[in-house]
């Protein structure tokens, strides 16, 4: 593991924690790096209205966004299988940043690395609205 995805990893756990998963019990930590060095993390925010859950990913994507902050460089993801984001937040960071690195972990193993164009190929591009 490189120092960068080290510290990611430990924060996206650290997130996990405040997962609020009543529904599911499957917790997601997330850790967002920006280009300047800052760190937003999210964890999943799950609703008695199923289809009102949040997903850890883009709460820390919003969390920046709406700090002012959207260039995006690196991301770690910490669920119990190390599993790779779901669609609807693969579209959300390929939004900013096509090129971001993804750590896949289950909080104690670096299990994969990928880059959002990759899990998101022939993405939608609206080049029409230009
Ligand atoms: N979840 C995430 O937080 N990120 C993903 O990329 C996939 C799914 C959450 C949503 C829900 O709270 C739980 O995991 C089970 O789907």
């Amino acid at each position: 593991m490189t120092e960068q995805s080290r510290e990611l990893i430990e924060q996206a756990k650290q997130a996990r924690e405040n997962a609020y998963a009543r529904y599911s019990g499957y917790k997601v930590g997330a850790a967002l790096l920006t280009a300047s060095g800052e760190i937003f993390t999210g964890c999943n925010v799950e609703n008695a209205a199923y289809g009102e859950t949040i997903c850890a990913e883009r709460v820390a994507v919003t969390k920046a966004v709406s700090e002012g902050v959207n260039d995006f460089v690196a991301m770690a993801i910490v669920t119990s299988n190390a599993g790779s984001p779901c669609g609807s937040c693969r579209q959300v960071l390929n939004e900013f940043a096509p090129e971001l690195v993804l750590y896949l972990s289950d909080g104690e193993q670096l299990q994969g690395t990928y880059k959002v164009s990759e899990l998101l190929p022939l993405s939608f591009d609206p080049s029409h609205l230009d």
